[in-house]
């Protein structure tokens, strides 16, 4: 603090004026001429150069009485300071002292000593300047946190901090970051100085000299190991707790859907043990009758007049008689599942035998039905399930529009159309009838739109058509009326 005119920059303090001055905190310390003051006549400075003379101090002291060291002047010539010097000294003496203590408690200055102290975060300087982006400075609390001391990271890029498992697209973003001049705060898996890992929230900023440019940038590390882990299986658990609430979802719906065709299929074996029974007590009556219409038409043809329409209603009975035994048999197979016995067979042709049938029934007397045959090719089916098929599906089109009264001009109209797709022969069948509810399940056993039907036309319909590796579906897309369509391929006798 006393330098001027001193070559040296410390003065030992045995020798030194400014320690007799400080003792003395509130006054003036005068000497006129040390060569004849007792304290200071036999002092190397006063006996050797700078061969003091004169000197002046005035303690510097601090608002809570330290004293810091003292403001002095001193000459080589004695000398008696004036009221007015004396004065001015005291008043250089406190404003000196008021810049110190700006100095000392700036803000600036506090938060530095601060950081040099117990400081819990890393903080680390970067020369921006040079090549590299250079470390210039780090603090204890990151020589703590990551094990190295200042003088081993010196002049290095901190990505010495980096391993195996740091992420890429993080360290991608400081990149940019920097590039750019940006702030940035991301959080990245470290490495200490011993190889162990920890998670550092790291937030760098830019440092801009006068001119606006960036010379420096400041980093701040924040160990937070405890919080990310904590965080990490928290959410473990959360993932957990949600596979495991949608694993038991999925059992319970499972359980339910088990539980459904366990219902439906006691219902399904309790109806065909009643159907195998049915079929067999209705086979019977069936024989009788076929038996009997034969008989009476051998009587028909040889009696002496010949009703011919009395025959024809004697060979209608007998031909329908055989077709019930047939669908008899058919379901009778159906149950025991029974393979299909398949044949070459022509779709065209079992529609237009389907047709006839129907055509007798009353209630189709009024309804247009007509065959549109595409050109198919023969199919490899069970010609009586597939007319039963038919039959089924034309019988639903005539109940379901019999049970309403047309308004279309056209009057009531069912189509079959038959196509080929690939390797697939399509028959629809089509009706202008009152169409299908989205809520009926039809292909479901036991489930009907019909008042006084069983719903299970359908269903052995499905399992005829799929027995053949076909398909059967009802054609939501028909605007009006119903649609159901289905296919077989067109395959060869071993499928
Ligand atoms: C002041 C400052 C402190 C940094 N501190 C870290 C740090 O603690 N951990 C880290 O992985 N990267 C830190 N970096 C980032 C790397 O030094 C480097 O910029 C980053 O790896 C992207 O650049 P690179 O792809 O060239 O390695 C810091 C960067 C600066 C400027």
């Amino acid at each position: 603090m006393s330098k001027i005119g001193l070559e040296i920059s410390e003065t030992p303090r045995d020798v030194a004026f400014c320690s007799h001055a400080i003792t003395k905190p509130d006054e003036l310390t005068e000497v006129v001429d040390a060569s004849i003051d007792d304290r200071f006549k036999n002092n190397p400075l006063v006996i050797e150069d700078p061969k003091i003379r004169f000197y002046a101090g005035k303690p510097l002291r601090t608002p809570d009485g330290y004293a810091l060291g003292t403001l002095c002047v001193i000459g080589t010539e004695p000398k008696t300071l004036t009221q007015t010097q004396k004065k001015a000294l005291d008043h250089l003496a406190d404003l000196a002292m008021r810049l110190i203590d700006e100095r000392i408690n700036s803000p600036v200055a506090v938060i530095g000593r601060a950081v040099e102290s117990q400081f819990p975060l890393g903080i680390l300087l970067t020369d921006a300047s040079k090549t590299d982006n250079p470390i210039i400075y780090c603090n204890r609390g990151f020589e703590k946190m990551t094990g190295y001391t200042q003088a081993e990271i010196i002049d290095r890029n901190c990505r010495f901090l980096q391993g195996k498992d740091t992420q890429t697209d993080t360290v991608e973003l400081m990149r940019t970051a920097i590039a750019e001049n940006r702030a940035i705060v991301v959080i990245v898996k470290n490495y200490r100085k011993d190889g162990s890992e920890f998670w550092c929230e790291l937030t760098l900023s830019p440092v801009y000299d006068g001119n606006g440019k960036v010379i420096r940038y400041l980093g701040i590390q924040d160990d937070v190991t405890q919080r990310v882990t904590a965080q990490q299986a928290l959410e473990d658990s959360h993932n957990e707790l949600k596979r495991e609430a949608k694993q038991r979802e999925e059992t319970e719906l499972k359980s339910q859907h088990l539980q459904d065709e366990l219902v439906h299929l006691g219902r399904v074996s309790t109806m065909a043990q009643m159907a195998t029974g049915l079929a067999h007590e209705i086979n019977q009556p069936l024989m009788a009758i076929s038996q009997s219409a034969y008989s009476a038409q051998r009587i028909a043809q040889g009696a002496e007049t010949i009703d011919s329409i009395m025959i024809e209603c004697l060979e209608d009975i007998q031909s329908e008689t055989q077709r019930a035994g047939d669908i008899i048999r058919t379901l009778r197979r159906l149950i025991r599942r029974d393979n299909p016995q398949k044949s070459k067979v022509n779709i065209n042709n079992i529609a237009e035998q389907a047709i006839r049938l129907l055509k007798r029934d009353p209630r189709a007397h009024n309804i247009d039905i007509a065959v549109n045959s595409g050109n198919i090719p023969p199919v490899w089916a069970d010609r009586v399930q597939i007319a039963q098929v038919l039959l089924n599906l034309l019988r639903n089109s005539i109940d379901s529009m019999s049970t309403v009264t047309n308004t279309d001009s056209k009057g009531d109209e069912i189509t079959v159309t038959t196509l080929q797709q690939n390797d697939m022969v399509h028959v629809i069948v089509h009706d202008n009838g009152p169409g299908i509810s989205p809520d009926v399940s039809l292909f479901k056993s036991f489930e009907t739109t019909k008042d006084d039907g069983l719903g299970i036309g359908l269903s052995i319909s499905r399992s005829i058509i799929e027995l053949h590796h076909g398909k059967i579906w009802h054609d939501e897309s028909t605007e009006s009326g119903c649609s159901m369509v289905f296919t077989l391929p067109v395959d060869s006798p071993t499928a």
